[in-house]
């Protein structure tokens, strides 16, 4: 018997179908192909629209981007007519903009017979996605949701439970996990947990130092043991993030993460890595594996880039009956994207030491070397490693780097700033589209925008 599901997605009006929405999206692309500034007569209304959203939200937004709908690669048009260079992709969610790829392989789950999938309802999609994710990180299980806040909840819900009674974690000093009310009690910033009850109890671990390698792995250790002294048997886990993401790209040789991890696994402390900003941006798919820790991880939290979000946990972490659940696991477009982005940063040369992500990961990183050589007092760096990158503009003065972050919006390059102090600018260029001439041309208006400031 033939289902009648598969004499559907086989009809070759499918096929054409397909074929003709991927013509008009390649016509209507080729106008986008470099910065254009906004156009005067449509600058007011989009005002009202982004004025009117910031009503509506309670709040406004950090830059005026409303999407026309139609980008190219790594250029998205604004309904303000503006075309920008996006080099941050919603914080790395994003493979690209009005990638063909993408809309291929989302077409057909289009049609699928619902919008959502979910708790009750999986489908092959769905079984697909957490195998995949099983495989290609090695550890035994995937459960999957629709936020990095939720994969990082229920990490924290699984590890708890494995290691009743204790109660405690530890994590590093800068560090963010996400913003529910337990995850701003592990986020290390003040301004994110003002006014919130403390859900969970933390104890910090300071980071890496690259000015002082040896001083900074003993002061960490040291750290780590005195808490584990302090409060015995009471750590369930320590949350990692093998590069700190909104604390300001700070990264660490391997040789940092396993002295603290040998100490965790001697204290039966489970290890959390947060892959939510990581994942794909490496040598490796996964930052773990880029930094060879595969042995010592036990939970593993990835997001953004994979479209839906995950739980990844080894057989030990398997959570009882009625501890996680949800009714949403995330939208079929979204599940049939993240297969194929994952399948395609597998399949296209993007890891190992001289593929792409170190390729053009370095390449960004040497111009930007080379700004801060030309102009070593305002620009510093760079920082982060892979397709992670960040510099520290004006001496990470907070005030300073916003207004560059906004002057750089305008000038036709979307960046974003990360950690306090100092405050780096950062960008997550867009995997699925960019190229060294890409790069070229951000360059050129980074150092625009530098030289204008006159600082
Ligand atoms: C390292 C890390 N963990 C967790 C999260 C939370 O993910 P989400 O914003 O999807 O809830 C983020 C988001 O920026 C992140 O960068």
């Amino acid at each position: 018997m033939t289902l009648h599901s598969s004499e559907l997605f086989n009809d070759p009006r499918l096929a054409q179908a397909r074929n003709l929405v991927l013509q008009a999206l390649s016509d209507h692309q080729k106008g986008i192909v470099g910065i254009r500034p906004a156009t005067p007569n449509l600058v007011s209304g989009v005002a009202d629209q982004i004025a009117q959203f910031a009503q509506d939200r309670g709040g406004p937004l950090y830059y005026p981007y409303i999407s026309s709908g139609l980008g190219n690669g790594a250029l998205i048009e604004l309904t303000d007519g503006s075309i920008k260079y996006d080099f941050i992709n919603g914080i790395g969610a994003h493979f690209g903009h009005s990638l063909p790829g993408v809309v291929s392989a989302t077409f057909d789950a289009l049609l699928a017979d619902t919008v959502m999938q979910g708790n009750l309802q999986q489908s092959s999609s769905t079984v697909d996605m957490i195998h995949l994710l099983t495989t290609v990180s090695g550890l035994d299980h995937c459960f999957l949701t629709t936020s990095g806040a939720m994969a990082a909840e229920n990490a924290l819900k699984m590890v708890f439970q494995a290691k009743m009674p204790r109660r405690r974690l530890l994590a590093f000093e800068g560090c963010f996990m996400g913003r529910t009310i337990a995850l701003a009690s592990v986020t290390d910033k003040a301004a994110y947990r003002e006014g919130l009850p403390i859900a969970i109890d933390v104890d910090y671990v300071p980071f890496f130092s690259e000015d002082d390698p040896e001083g900074s792995t003993s002061r960490a250790v040291a750290t780590l043991k005195s808490h584990l002294k302090r409060y015995v048997g009471d750590h369930a886990a320590m949350a990692f993030e093998l590069v700190q993401g909104e604390g300001g790209y700070y990264t660490a040789p391997r040789s940092f993460f396993v002295a603290l991890m040998d100490v965790l696994r001697a204290h039966d402390v489970a290890i959390i890595v947060d892959e939510i900003q990581t994942f794909g941006r490496l040598s490796r798919l996964f930052a773990f594996q880029h930094f060879e820790l595969d042995e010592y991880v036990d939970v593993v939290t990835v997001g953004k880039i994979t479209q839906v979000c995950g739980t990844l946990f080894r057989s030990k972490f398997k959570p009882r009956p009625g501890l996680v659940s949800q009714t949403f696991t995330g939208a079929s477009t979204a599940i049939a994207a993240g297969i194929y982005i994952i399948n395609q940063l597998i399949a296209c040369g993007y890891f190992g030491p001289h593929g792409l992500n170190m390729t053009l990961g370095t390449y960004f990183s040497d111009r930007l070397e080379e700004l801060s050589h030309r102009m070593p007092s305002v620009v510093g760096g760079p920082f982060g490693t892979g397709m992670m990158v960040a510099f520290t503009p004006f001496g990470g003065d907070a005030a300073k780097v916003k207004q560059f972050s906004l002057d750089l919006f305008e000038a036709g390059v979307i960046g974003f700033t990360a950690g306090s102090s100092p405050m780096r600018m950062r960008f997550l260029p867009p995997l699925g589209a960019v190229s060294q001439s890409d790069i070229d041309a951000v360059m050129a208006c980074i150092e625009g925008v530098i030289s204008k400031g006159g600082i």
